[in-house]
């Protein structure tokens, strides 16, 4: 049987992009594998967001020209897919850098994969179009293994942040209708799916046509979900702050399959930085938005993206984004020194920031955010929570599963827990992980 190995380098949705790609080369006859020695098509999903993302790239192909290399020799041919962002930003280029790759594709038309591969017998192929037709209609049913799993309900976006290649390498924001978000949650709850996380370049700017015509927003997609049978939890990634309606904020406190963790993007706490970054909300509109959120759902995990060292920033407004961070508090975050990307506004500014001193700034930031996390998890003790159990733990005897917080859990339950609820107590945390035990009578559902 022929072989493929399919590896994302990105985000969430790239991850998907990833499987729904598996399941295309599966339709056609290729098992998946993990062993990239026999793989008879490889496929990289790429990231382009920041420089050292989109360079993982051309090393990894580098590497793959040597085994594609020794595979001939044994016989065997060797097809190597170039996907997702970098391809789409690049797409000829990397054909001329890498002569090892035969088919470059983008993330709005993988669905073509198949006939690109066979094109690529006698030529070597790139496809970035941004066809009209429904990409997620053309794609095979999808094969889910796990009691999570992600659903794309939104892709692209027209925020265009100073600093970002979404825009350009996603496209224009598009919704897909309801109904078939419907049926391809049903199709995971058939599977054994127990939680959907719900994902988008900006998922709360969802506006997809709803049930009975005219709009849905991502809150009432959510109420469309919530009576499919076995769906136990909701969450959604990744949002906007001026997208971050009122229905939206209620779902958290009225509807009891939203997960009460919000992973809101930031990126500074200096309204003058988030200005000339295009971000269109003032540090002040940020920490407003926060309240309200909290007001709804008092419990909720926060999380949030932060860039140090964008063109100009000084070290006082450095100073306002730890501030910020301080009167929020996030039970967990990301954080990125600033990297030009081309094609993007703010890589023609003239006042970049030096390596070393956005090193120092997200040294400092990052240690401030690490001590929040560990705060958030140590709060967690002695709490009596609800896991969803997704797998085998650590050790023999043991299971894992997350917290309504999507904190990782290590209990000592029997293998026949996974994919149910358990009620657990949370006795320790750990570096990366809390630990708890069953409370009697703990299977919730
Ligand atoms: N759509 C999401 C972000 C997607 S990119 C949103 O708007 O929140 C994920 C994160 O990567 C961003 O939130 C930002 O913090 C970071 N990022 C994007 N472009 C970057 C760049 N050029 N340099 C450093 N970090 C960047
Ligand atoms: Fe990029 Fe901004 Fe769009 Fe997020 S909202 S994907 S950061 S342009
Ligand atoms: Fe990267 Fe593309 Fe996602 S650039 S972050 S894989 S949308």
């Amino acid at each position: 049987m022929k072989k493929a190995f399919v590896k994302s380098y990105g985000c969430q949705m790239n991850a998907y992009d990833a499987g729904r790609m598996a399941d295309l080369l599966a339709a056609e006859g290729y098992a998946a594998t993990e062993t990239v020695e026999e793989a008879d098509v490889v496929v990289l999903n790429t990231c382009h967001i920041r420089e050292k993302a989109a360079e993982k790239v051309f090393s990894e192909v580098g590497r793959l020209r040597v085994l594609k290399a020794e595979r001939a020799q044994a016989g065997l041919d060797t097809r190597i897919v170039v996907a997702g962002c970098v391809a789409q930003a690049e797409g000829r280029e990397i054909l001329a850098r890498t002569p090892a790759v035969d088919v470059v594709v983008g993330p709005q038309s993988y669905h073509r994969l198949p006939e690109l591969l066979s094109e690529s017998k006698s030529r070597r192929v790139v496809d970035t179009e941004f066809p009209i037709e429904d990409k997620f209609a053309k794609l095979p049913a999808r094969r889910n293994r796990g009691v999570t799993g992600f659903l794309t309900i939104q892709e692209g976006c027209d925020k265009f942040c100073a600093f970002c290649v979404v825009p350009y390498t996603r496209g224009a924001e598009v919704s897909r209708p309801v109904a078939a978000i419907r049926a391809e949650a049903e199709a995971m709850l058939a599977d054994g799916v127990r939680e959907i996380t719900l994902i988008g370049q900006n998922v709360n700017a969802y506006h997809g046509e709803a049930l009975g015509g005219g709009t849905a927003s991502l809150a009432d997609l959510m109420r469309a979900l919530s009576d499919l049978p076995g769906l136990a939890r909701l969450r959604y990634t990744t949002s906007h702050p001026n997208d971050m309606g009122d229905d939206l904020i209620a779902a958290h406190g009225a509807n009891p399959l939203v997960m009460p963790y919000l992973h809101l993007p930031v990126q500074s706490g200096s309204t003058r930085v988030l200005q000339a970054m295009n971000r269109k909300h003032t540090a002040d509109a940020y920490r407003r938005l926060i309240e309200r959120v909290r007001d709804a759902r008092p419990d909720i995990a926060l999380s949030s993206d932060f860039i140090v060292g964008f063109p100009g920033e000084t070290d006082a407004e450095f100073e306002e984004t730890m501030r910020l961070v301080a009167d929020i508090g996030f039970a967990s975050a990301f954080s990125f020194k600033y990297s030009p990307r081309a094609g993007t506004p703010a890589a023609d500014r003239e006042d970049a920031i030096p390596e070393s001193v956005k090193s120092e700034r997200l040294a400092r930031l990052q240690q401030l955010l690490d001590g929040q996390r560990h705060a958030f998890n140590e709060s967690m003790v002695c709490e009596t929570v609800e896991v969803l159990v997704e797998k085998a733990g650590r050790h023999p005897g043991q299971v894992a599963g997350k917290t309504p917080h999507l904190l990782m859990v290590q209990i000592e339950a029997p293998a026949s827990t996974i994919g149910t609820l358990l009620t657990v107590r949370i006795t320790r945390s750990g570096s990366n992980s809390l630990f708890g035990e069953l409370l009697p009578d703990a299977v919730a559902a």
